[in-house]
């Protein structure tokens, strides 16, 4: 028999084609009067400007200056302007970044946040939320934080790099590999990671192929939501060590697909329940199917690749030991040294 808590937070999904149109419709149900859009600069700025025009009247501006794990000076400037639109809501529109940047203001002011999500990282579906000061993260959750509202449109998707589609959606496909066996799953996570995988595994090649296909958009969106969920109810080795890997400035995304192959192939066989749902989702033995998905992938390939110097995998490989992980198996200092070899 296995124990478990099932601590969900509440949101409202919203999930159509177009689903961009009612965005205002939202907002107002929350009861915002000024929401102001938070996005990354670039493409994510045109896709902001975008739903601020949707909004209208209710719209206080945009704030197009998210940056990956919301160093703290961009989380106080963002801060900053919202106490200067006097924003009573916001509007987080794109990836991780730009949904982590709406997540620590909402920390500091409680406000409510509509996410509308344009990445497979599955952000908007936690209560986590995380900051940077130099090479230290730090990580908390919070239920102030969790988007009251999410409204996924597939089509703002389209224009997704291949290789932020694969590596946003390799890190959703982590929060679930890992959700089958962590000892916190519940019936609810382990049925959503099994459902998020089946999707992926049949949808995320195709979206590599063409990105235009909007079915299998929507499939992975749907992915990344489930793969959100789970990873609510916790993580294990394979966050520990890119958590630690982050630390020294690899890239988020990235360095979960590198690593993921890895440290499934030296997972699986002590988690036989994951193993068996991970096969029939992805039709062959899991860690090998992850290793041809990530080959056929336009994303780096090895920690070499994405600049971890050789003489630092003893330091990631302490760090990671030392939190005496044992589930689903003893990670010992010596075979996450390994892992980290054989990712390199
Ligand atoms: N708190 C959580 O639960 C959680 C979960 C996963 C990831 N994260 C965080 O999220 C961050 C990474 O997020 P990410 O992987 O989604 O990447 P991201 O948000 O950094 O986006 C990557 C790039 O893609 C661009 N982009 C996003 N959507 C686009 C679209 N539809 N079309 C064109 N360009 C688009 C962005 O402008 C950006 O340049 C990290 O800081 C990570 O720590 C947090």
């Amino acid at each position: 028999m296995q124990n478990f808590i099932h601590d969900a937070p509440q949101q409202r999904v919203v999930f159509a084609s177009g689903a961009v149109s009612r965005v205002v419709d939202e907002a107002k149900r929350l009861g915002l009067m000024r929401a102001l859009v938070i996005a990354t600069p670039g493409s994510g700025a045109r896709l902001g400007q975008q739903v601020l025009d949707q909004l209208g009247s209710i719209g206080a501006g945009l704030h197009a200056e998210a940056v990956i794990h919301v160093p703290k000076d961009v989380a106080e400037g963002g801060r900053k302007v919202t106490r200067d639109t006097n924003a009573d809501g916001l509007v987080a529109v794109g990836g991780g970044s730009a949904i982590g940047l709406a997540k620590a203001i909402a920390l500091s002011t409680g406000l409510p946040i509509v996410a509308v999500p344009t990445t497979y990282s599955g952000s908007e579906a936690t209560p986590i939320y995380g900051t940077s000061e130099g090479d230290r993260k730090i990580t908390g959750r919070d239920n102030k934080v969790v988007p009251r509202t999410i409204v996924y449109d597939p089509d703002l998707t389209l224009g997704l790099p291949a290789a932020t589609s694969a590596a946003s959606a390799m890190n959703a496909i982590a929060h679930c590999v890992e959700g089958l066996w962590i000892a916190e799953r519940t019936p609810v996570t382990v049925a959503y990671a099994t459902e998020a995988m089946r999707r992926f595994g049949d949808y995320l090649p195709r979206v590599i192929a063409n990105g235009k296909d909007t079915e299998a958009r929507a499939q992975c969106l749907v992915g990344a939501w489930l793969a959100g969920i789970v990873l609510t109810a916790g993580t294990a080795l394979h966050h520990k060590l890119a958590h630690v890997l982050g630390g020294l400035g690899l890239p988020h995304a990235e360095t979960h697909a590198i690593i993921l192959p890895h440290v499934t192939r030296f997972n699986i066989a002590a988690a036989p329940d994951a193993r068996a749902r991970l096969t029939d989702a992805l039709g062959g033995d899991p860690a090998d199917v992850l290793e041809k998905m990530l080959r056929s992938f336009p994303i780096p390939q090895r920690l070499r690749d994405v600049g971890l110097p050789e003489d630092r995998i003893d330091f990631v490989a302490q760090e990671a030991g030392k939190l005496g992980l044992t589930v689903p198996r003893p990670a010992p200092v010596d075979d996450v040294r390994t892992i980290l070899k054989a990712a390199y």
